[in-house]
């Protein structure tokens, strides 16, 4: 099979305003060319100041969510074009605050990443347990069942990467064991429709633990919360994954 692509991708989450978007030309500035895909994804209000200042630089931009729909009449909401139009070339679904805080399910997701698809945006699919989902013995039931109805019939190396982010493990600084890492990402390799889908695992990292998560057989990048802010402690992280 053809190698994953390796990929470093930031979540600003609800965070950042018009003055944050030069963290990302810093980034830009620091990584010039890159071995790795580089992608920042901060909130909506941002992303064509974010893909303007970024034009010609090795970092892409993205959105953290799409609507189904490619237009219409949904207050509030963003379509996979207008993600596109504004400069995006990814789009996060399925993260697992959104399947928490609107009650998004797996086959919502696929339907988003359909959108995403069909407006030439790359789907970065968030799949991940719960804490008691993992006392309960259920993490792998939980992942793969997750996987498999929330990835579209379409996904492929070139429009996917899905994104392990264990639930307990985001904001709170707890990592899982690297054997726990291993575990769930061999259980993605081995259930994925095309062998060449990056899996990024997601969850507290920071450059002090991102070089021992990157050596870990089957993981191909992360998809970083709270260190994507600042481009000193993402681009330390963008630099571990490319020594990886
Ligand atoms: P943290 O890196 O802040 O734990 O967040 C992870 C995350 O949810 C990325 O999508």
């Amino acid at each position: 099979m053809n190698a994953p692509r390796k990929l470093a991708a930031g979540n600003w989450k609800m965070n950042g305003l018009r003055a944050d978007v030069q963290e990302a030309r810093k980034l830009a500035a620091e990584f010039p060319s890159s071995a790795v895909d580089i992608v920042l994804c901060p909130p909506a209000t941002l992303i064509g100041a974010m893909a303007a200042s970024l034009i010609g630089s090795a970092v892409r931009v993205g959105g953290q969510d799409c609507h189904v729909a490619a237009s219409g009449a949904h207050t509030g909401d963003i379509s996979a074009a207008m993600l596109s139009d504004a400069g995006a070339h990814h789009v996060i679904l399925g993260h697992s605050e959104r399947r928490a805080d609107h009650d998004e399910t797996s086959v919502l997701v696929a339907q988003k990443a359909r959108a995403a698809h069909d407006a030439g945006l790359v789907a970065i699919i968030c799949v991940g347990e719960t804490e008691a989902q993992r006392d309960a013995g259920q993490t792998l039931d939980v992942v793969l069942g997750q996987l498999t109805d929330s990835l579209p019939e379409r996904a492929s190396a070139t429009n996917t990467v899905v994104a392990y982010e264990p639930v307990w493990a985001i904001g709170t600084g707890r990592t899982p064991t690297l054997e726990q890492i291993a575990e769930v990402h061999d259980a993605l390799r081995a259930n994925v429709p095309d062998r060449a889908i990056p899996l990024l695992y997601g969850g507290s990292v920071k450059p002090a633990n991102a070089a021992q998560i990157f050596a870990i057989p089957n993981v191909d990048g992360a998809l970083v919360g709270g260190a994507s802010l600042k481009a000193s402690d993402f681009g330390a992280i963008v630099a571990a994954l490319g020594a990886a």
